[in-house]
């Protein structure tokens, strides 16, 4: 291996230490893991995240799995780089309730970070802007490929049933879901109204805290379909449990709200057609990511702690 290589091999386990080390939060309880837990595919499984102190947020956490090749960022888009993402997590009150400034005084006082940090980015003084980078670099190994879909696109029949094979045919057309879940991540990168949580007391304005326009009001990006069976549960709010119930939405049309995007009608999809849907959803989980487990061991005398059970 060149000596390129090797360095962009070093970036990424450097990257994954830090992506798994709960000592980037303030009181030392929570890692980027513990949101984004490889057993639950990079999710936490649960319906909002809990961050520090049992804060929780109002938001379900997406998978990271190819999110490097996501165009933009959270469910209101709001970032468009992984190096930007990370640097907020670390200083949201919500969710690891640290400082930038507190992290990297932390890291430079652990000798093994120092190293990793000195051979790297041949950088002594390395900022957060280095520990964003090294977080990036790991997020980009964590990918999905060869799913049974991508298998039958290439030329596999027999990977994909019949029921799958119908469910494909259905997402594709009588269903429409492919003009908003477009190959190959199964998403269009936009924002749309379905009117999940519009009900609420106090919705979440979505896109429109971004962009101050009305118009953006209660959308969301749409996102990838990918191992999408591993994701439970779903939708901005986590308001819907299972595969069957986000079918349901689509059946009825989506909820209604003044926002509600014009594209979505009652589908009158039967039982069996309903099922051949979530069957060919479940075709889109791949492997790449599946083989990714958290560090045995940490630079430093201190072992983080876990807590990695779901809290559905
Ligand atoms: C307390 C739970 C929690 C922690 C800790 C956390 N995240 Fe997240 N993450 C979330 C939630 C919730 C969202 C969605 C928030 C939103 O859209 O407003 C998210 C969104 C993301 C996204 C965007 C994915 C997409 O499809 O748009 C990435 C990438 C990500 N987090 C990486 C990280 C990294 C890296 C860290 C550590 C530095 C981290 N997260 C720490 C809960 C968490
Ligand atoms: C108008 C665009 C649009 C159409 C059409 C559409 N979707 Fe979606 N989909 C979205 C958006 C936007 C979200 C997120 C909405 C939210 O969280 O409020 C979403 C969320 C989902 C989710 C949840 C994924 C997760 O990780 O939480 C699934 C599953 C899904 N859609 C499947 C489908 C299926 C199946 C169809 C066809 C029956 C379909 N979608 C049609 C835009 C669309």
């Amino acid at each position: 291996v060149s000596a390129a290589e090797k360095m962009e091999r070093d970036k990424v386990e450097l990257g994954k230490l830090l992506f798994f080390d709960t000592r980037l939060s303030a009181d030392r309880s929570i890692s980027c893991a513990s949101c984004h837990n490889p057993q639950f595919a990079f999710t936490d499984g649960s319906r909002v995240s809990d961050g520090i102190r049992g804060h929780q947020g109002k938001r379900n956490a997406p998978t990271i799995i190819n999110s490097s090749k996501l165009k933009l960022l959270f469910w209101d888009g709001r970032a468009a780089t992984l190096e930007e993402q990370a640097l907020g997590p670390m200083v949201n009150p919500l969710e690891m309730g640290n400082t930038h400034e507190v992290i990297v005084t932390r890291l430079r006082d652990i000798s093994g970070y120092r190293d990793l940090f000195a051979s790297v980015f041949a950088e002594m003084n390395f900022t957060i802007n280095h520990v964003a980078e090294a977080i990036a670099a790991f997020e980009r190994t964590v990918v999905s490929e060869n799913s049974p879909f991508d298998r039958f696109r290439a030329g596999d029949t027999s990977a994909l049933s019949e029921r799958q094979q119908r469910g494909m045919t259905l997402f594709f057309g009588k269903a429409r879901c492919s003009v908003c879940h477009s190959e190959p991540l199964f998403t269009d990168g936009r924002f749309h109204n379905l009117g999940v949580g519009a009900d609420k007391p106090l919705p979440d304005d979505g896109r429109a805290e971004i962009t101050k326009d009305v118009i953006d009001r209660g959308k969301f990006k749409t996102p990838s379909l990918r191992d999408v069976a591993s994701t439970a549960p779903y939708m901005h709010d986590g308001g819907l449990a299972t595969l069957e119930e986000v079918i349901d939405l689509y059946n009825r049309g989506g909820n209604p709200n003044p926002n509600l995007n014009p594209r979505l009608r009652a589908l009158g999809l039967d039982e069996s057609e309903k099922a051949d849907l979530v069957a060919f959803m479940r075709s889109l989980s791949g492997d790449g990511w599946r083989c990714i487990a958290a560090p045995t061991s940490f630079p430093g005398n201190e072992v983080p702690r876990y807590t990695m059970a779901p809290r559905q």
